[in-house]
């Protein structure tokens, strides 16, 4: 984890001419991050399970002078034959792509590991962990093709340290660290293509108020808040930074230290 932040500060146009994918893009942090990277130039593909949501999207980007094209993808459903689909229609129109960052998630739900719902776990784990492998390895052709590809996982603090209840989607967290960290390291001296994982924080969005259905979410972050450092992550500013983790806010300072115990006599 990083303590102090790198200067994610970029130039307007840092993404021009990026072609970038994006999963979960319909909304929370993938919209917003969408959004953001469109206004720094680059050439999104929306990827998200709501056609609805990928429209609403589109049209915000479009309408602020953007580029984007959208596919209907839901990880949970889709089969190698939609995976083989989309990666033929992306060679089609693009030849390569410049960024893959996932940023879906689901959280099923927070039980005791004693206690969790089995099929539940199977389907966390699957759109969580084996569809973003299996998009990973589908698009890798296209992400080698480009000059400098970037790919980014999106982690969680509770996928680098365990805490209780968080079951399924903190596993999933933990192992999308260790994909990262495996395809980094076989990548390194073979490829120009850099994989690193972010923790955005606490931030407004569903899976937050699913999670934490009681909370005052007005306290929270917005998405467009935190979307700093996967933006310098796909620029040209990052370019041979790879196997890392990022933070979207400071590590929480360690606690005050404790005044000495007097000790007796
Ligand atoms: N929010 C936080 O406090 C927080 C903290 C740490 C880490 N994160 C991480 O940040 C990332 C973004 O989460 P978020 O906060 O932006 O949550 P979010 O708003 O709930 O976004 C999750 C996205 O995943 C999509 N998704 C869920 N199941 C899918 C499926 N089967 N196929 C395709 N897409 C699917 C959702 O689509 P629909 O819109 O159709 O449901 C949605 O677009 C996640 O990886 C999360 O773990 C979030």
């Amino acid at each position: 984890m990083t303590d102090s932040l790198p200067d994610y500060r970029l130039a307007p146009n840092a993404l021009q001419g990026r072609v970038i994918a994006i999963s979960g893009a319909g909304d929370g942090l993938g919209r917003a991050l969408s959004a953001a990277a469109a206004a720094h130039g680059a050439e999104i593909v929306l990827l998200g399970r709501s056609g609805a949501k990928l429209e609403a999207v589109h049209a915000e980007i479009t309408a602020a002078g953007g580029v984007a094209s959208a596919a209907v993808f839901d990880l949970e459903k889709a089969l190698a034959n939609d995976y083989d689909a989309l990666t033929d229609a992306l060679q089609r129109r693009y030849g390569r792509l410049d960024g893959l960052v996932h940023t879906a998630t689901l959280l099923g739900t927070l039980a005791p590991i004693e206690q969790y719902d089995v099929p539940t776990w199977c389907r966390v784990l699957h759109v969580n962990l084996t569809a973003a492998f299996a998009l990973t390895q589908v698009l890798l052709p296209l992400l080698r093709a480009a000059a400098d590809a970037s790919l980014v996982y999106s982690t969680c603090q509770i996928g680098r340290r365990g805490e209780a209840y968080w079951g399924a989607y903190g596993v999933s967290k933990f192992a999308l660290e260790g994909l990262s960290q495996t395809l980094a390291a076989e990548l390194a001296n073979v490829s120009t293509v850099r994989v690193n994982t972010v923790n955005p924080g606490a931030m407004r969005t569903a899976v937050r108020r699913h999670a934490f259905p009681y909370e005052d979410a007005s306290r929270l972050a917005a998405p467009t808040a935190r979307v700093a450092p996967y933006l310098w992550l796909l620029s040209a500013a990052s370019r041979g930074i790879t196997g890392q983790t990022f933070d979207a806010e400071p590590a929480p300072l360690p606690p005050p230290a404790l005044p000495p115990t007097p000790t007796p006599g």
